[in-house]
């Protein structure tokens, strides 16, 4: 078995991880957050969302947030589902963009109040101006292996919505299990197409941890060659509108297992700890990541 000798990890908790929390967390907090996370040695990460405040009340602050780290480096990006946001964005120094859309037609809706189709419409516009402006650009694909409501997603659903984007020349597809019901099987299937199919662009892997298989799948993925990961500090995350959706698999159990494994993130444990405790206070439910608990019951004894 071959594994990569470096794995790149995207940090998504202060988009991901805080956009599902009721009570609003102060954007000081969140500008902190961030602050603790790239002093760990995160370098590419979600900042925030550029979204309706009355869907997504969390993201209100976007704009304060960018602004906080301008100039931004190549790959702090931002979540954008149509023109109003990319006008916000445009506004600001940030580099980078994720738009998002999910193969599921139900999903979608209840995300982006449109068909698939109709985001394709609205989305492909967006891909030539961020083209023209030399900007990154990812495109996040939801619902790629099950939806909330329709079940299990044919993967040729899911390689057909991404040709379109890579058509238009995005740069990067990340490719999410949103509910956390992919198995290591969907998982190396899938992978191991889209890259045959898209040998040029970046493939990334996202993964909630639902049914606790995130470990298992991020497994499949590296041996289907994929070398790009988002996760979350703390395992916060989900999205509000996937019913059942919980959080992203947590940033700190993946560093440390590849980090286990020889293989390396530049990111650095006890930081990403520090910014994990950081945050844990102003969150509504318990951080239960491995080395959270670990940290906190002071038994993590082994001798390294
Ligand atoms: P709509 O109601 O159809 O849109 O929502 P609208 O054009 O009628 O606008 C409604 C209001 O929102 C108007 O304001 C607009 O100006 C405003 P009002 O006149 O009522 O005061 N508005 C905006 N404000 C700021 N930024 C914008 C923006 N657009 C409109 N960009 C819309 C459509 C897309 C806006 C809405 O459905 C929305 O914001 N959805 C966001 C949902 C979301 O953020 N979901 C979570 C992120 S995706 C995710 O988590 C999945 C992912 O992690 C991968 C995975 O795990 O699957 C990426
Ligand atoms: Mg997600």
């Amino acid at each position: 078995m071959t594994f990569p000798t470096h794995v790149t990890i995207i940090e998504v908790g202060p988009r991901d991880g805080l956009q599902n929390e009721k009570k609003f967390v102060p954007t000081d907090v969140k500008i902190e957050f961030i602050r603790l996370l790239k002093e760990a040695g995160i370098s590419e990460i979600e900042l925030t969302s550029f979204v309706s405040p009355t869907w997504v009340p969390q993201m209100k602050d976007a704009s304060e947030i960018v602004n906080a780290f301008s100039p931004h480096a190549s790959r702090e990006m931002v979540l954008v589902p149509n023109q109003k946001g990319l006008d916000k964005v445009f506004n600001t120094t940030c580099q980078a963009v994720a738009l998002f859309i999910g193969v599921s037609d139900s999903f979608n809706q209840k995300n982006i109040n449109k068909t698939t189709k109709e985001s394709i419409e609205v989305l492909l516009p967006l891909v030539k101006q961020l083209k023209e402006k030399d900007m990154f650009i990812r495109t996040c694909i939801s619902t790629s292996f099950y939806c909330p409501y329709e079940g299990k997603i044919d993967e040729n659903k899911t390689i057909d919505l991404c040709s379109h984007f890579v058509e238009a020349g995005v740069h990067e597809l990340s490719i999410a299990d949103t509910i956390g019901m992919a198995n290591p099987r969907d998982v190396f299937s899938l992978f191991s197409k889209l890259k045959k199919a898209f040998p040029h662009v970046l493939l990334n892997a996202h993964f909630h941890d639902t049914r606790g298989m995130a470990m298992a799948n991020i497994y499949a993925a590296l041996q289907a060659g994929i070398n790009r990961f988002d996760s979350s500090a703390g395992g916060l995350g989900g999205c509000p509108f996937a019913k059942g959706a919980t959080g992203n698999v947590a940033t700190e159990d993946i560093v440390f297992m590849f980090h286990e494994m020889g293989i390396q993130t530049n990111i650095d444990e006890q930081k990403l700890l520090k910014a994990v405790s950081y945050i844990a206070p102003h969150i509504s439910r318990p951080i239960d990541s491995k080395q959270f608990l670990l940290l906190q019951s002071n038994k993590n004894i082994v001798a390294k």
